[in-house]
């Protein structure tokens, strides 16, 4: 029977015996003497054979990663031996029994050297990564925070309810994962993108409180943040307004914080969407960078300069600047890189003004472009953007959406290469958001097709571009790591909702007949929100990529290297499902 966890062997044990399990992360053979670091979940442990036991034998063959059962006794380790790096550092087991529980082979890389291993192996063999006591960790807080969610929403009076996950499409604006129906030729379940119209079906049934922790499903493509499947914190309540809602999560998080990392996030400051995007050219600001975009239309609109003058001149048009201190550093060759970055964003250029004297007025200046800008022009844009000596102000001269998205990736860029991002957490709401946004000549809704216009559904007809959403976006240091809204609770406005995102009203009813009936059955006014789970333990966790916090992730072409799903059907089990596969050249995973 063990006693005690390796990990939790320390000096007031000294003296008593013990029986640990654990599996050999090291083997060290000293003039006779062997010593073994025996780990568990919990931590590290030295054992000691001293060769006058009948264990020595025994531990001489221990290899990497057997697993062993060790019973013996707790000392206090002499002098100079002392590790205080270790949490079982003062003290070491000397062994008298030894077991060998498992044998193990070679794990096919040293858990120490995990950085010299590519992640394509680390991902096949994921059962040993796992081992890796920082992994281990990442997981390990995964349940502590599902824990301490559950405790606070619970206290809060909120019941954890499930919803199925073969389903219909619940429309997210990610693609869908489909099962196929045996029993139903032709017929497909969807994996749900969210649990979203049965949370809002629990409010018209009159729980009032729902939470679940829960699987997603989208087929998008995949970034550092994003998985194929991940988990939301998912939370929906009745006869609520934004306020109550994001009140209430806030206190969610900060509770998460505090108790967890002992860390005070502070009240959440509130920014409307149109704020966010004009000062910091992204619906999700890192307020811990500390530059800004600022708008300098009015100041380059009569200049000769077309790059400038034009976009100026147009309704939709965008010219902003962003002063970048220090950037002065930056080579000929950094600043040609960074026009090929805002390329991407579809920027046709990146023209600056490197600040090398601003006393010296226009011969101060570096740039391609100063000659064509005339002095007040240069003295305007300089104290508008309060560049000093050893600055570069970055412009950009597009669509307001191109001149936003290339300033504001290039204001995250740069403060990460220069390191300019500060320390700490800074979370913010982003709340009044477009309803919907236009394109290839079509409406997409910014949130869901649920959420509520602020405006009368009249006037949301007439002019939908001008409204706006009950939408709530949660920020933490440049990630959005939750999201929601007040939803729509009657039949008309959800009807004209759809209609207008080109969803006439017979196609409505074979999606969402069930969610149109129910709104016809009477709904109390109901909004809700839901976290990325995983962002947020990334965050909290301080890992770059959502893979150190999921056990068992896909890669970024949504594949398992350790199981190989998705993997090829068999001919009766497609036949079974009445599938036929058209097989296209180069596309198949093998
Ligand atoms: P939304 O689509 O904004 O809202 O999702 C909520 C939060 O889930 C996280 N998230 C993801 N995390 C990892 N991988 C992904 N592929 C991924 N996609 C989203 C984000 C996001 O903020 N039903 C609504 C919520 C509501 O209105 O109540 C919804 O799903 O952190
Ligand atoms: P050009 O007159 O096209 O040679 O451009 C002069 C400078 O303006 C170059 O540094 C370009 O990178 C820059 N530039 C061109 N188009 C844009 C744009 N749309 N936005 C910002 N800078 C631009």
């Amino acid at each position: 029977m063990r006693t005690h966890y390796c990990g939790q062997v320390d000096q007031t044990l000294t003296g008593e015996t013990v029986t640990v399990y654990g599996w050999v992360h090291r083997r060290r053979d000293h003039g006779g003497v062997i010593f073994i670091d025996l780990r568990d979940r919990e931590g590290l442990l030295q054992v000691v054979f001293d060769p006058d036991v009948d264990a020595f034998a025994v531990a001489e063959t221990l290899r990497s990663e057997f697993i062993i059962k060790v019973t013996g006794r707790v000392r206090q380790r002499p002098e100079g031996t002392i590790n205080a790096d270790m949490k079982t550092g003062q003290i070491e087991l000397l062994g008298k029994e030894l077991e060998i529980v498992s044998k193990a082979k070679t794990p096919p890389f040293p858990l120490d050297e995990h950085q010299n291993v590519g992640d394509d192996v680390r991902l096949k063999y994921r059962y040993i990564d796992l081992k890796r006591p920082e992994l281990a960790e990442n997981i390990r807080f995964r349940a502590k925070l599902s824990s301490k969610v559950r405790q606070s929403l619970e206290a809060q009076g909120y019941l954890e309810m499930e919803t199925p996950m073969l389903t219909k499409a619940t429309p997210e604006g990610a693609r869908d994962y489909l099962v196929p129906s045996r029993v139903h030729p032709g017929h497909f379940y969807a994996l749900p993108q969210s649990p979203q119209l049965f949370k809002q079906l629990f409010m018209m049934s009159g729980f009032d409180k729902y939470y679940q922790i829960v699987k997603c499903f989208r087929d998008e493509d995949l970034r550092a943040d994003r998985q194929p499947e991940f988990t939301q914190i998912d939370i929906e309540a009745s006869f609520v307004d934004e306020e109550q809602v994001m009140g209430m999560a806030e206190e969610l998080l900060k509770s998460c914080f505090k108790d967890l990392l002992d860390v005070d996030l502070g009240d959440f400051p509130r920014m409307t969407y149109e704020e966010a995007m004009r000062r910091f050219g992204s619906d999700k600001p890192d307020l811990r960078v500390k530059t800004e975009l600022v708008d300098i239309d009015d100041i380059v609109k009569d200049e000769a300069f077309k790059v400038f003058a034009e976009p100026a001149n147009k309704d939709g048009g965008r010219v902003a600047a962003l002063n970048v201190p220090g950037a002065g550093s930056l080579s000929r060759k950094d600043l040609d890189n960074l026009t090929k970055f805002v390329s991407a964003y579809g920027a046709r250029g990146l023209a600056y003004i490197r600040v090398n004297e601003k006393a010296n007025g226009r011969e101060g200046l570096q740039s391609p472009i100063v000659k064509n800008l005339s002095d007040e022009a240069l003295a305007a844009i300089l104290e508008r953007t309060g560049a000093n000596d050893g600055d570069v102000i970055f412009f950009g001269a597009d669509t307001y959406k191109i001149v936003s998205d290339a300033l504001g990736a290039l204001r995250l860029k740069l403060a990460k290469d220069l390191d300019q991002i500060e320390e700490g957490w800074k979370p913010l709401w982003v709340v009044e958001f477009p309803m919907f946004e236009e394109a290839d000549g079509r409406l997409y809704a910014c949130h869901h097709p649920f959420t509520s216009p602020v405006e009368s559904v009249a006037a949301v007809a007439a002019n939908p571009l001008k409204a706006n959403a009950r939408a709530y976006d949660c920020v933490l240091n440049g990630t959005e790591v939750g999201g929601g809204s007040i939803r729509i609770s009657d039949f008309e406005t959800q009807l004209e909702v759809l209609n207008l995102l080109g969803i006439k009203e017979e196609e409505a009813q074979a999606q969402f007949g069930f969610l149109l009936n129910a709104l016809e059955y009477g709904a109390p006014p109901h909004g809700g929100i839901a976290f990325g789970f995983d962002r947020l333990v990334m965050l909290m966790k301080g890992v770059s990529s959502i893979r150190d916090i999921i056990p068992f992730p896909k890669t970024q072409s949504a594949t398992c290297l350790m199981t190989e799903a998705p993997s090829k059907a068999t001919f009766s089990q497609l036949q079974e499902l009445h599938i036929k596969t058209v097989a296209t050249a180069g596309q198949n995973k093998d």
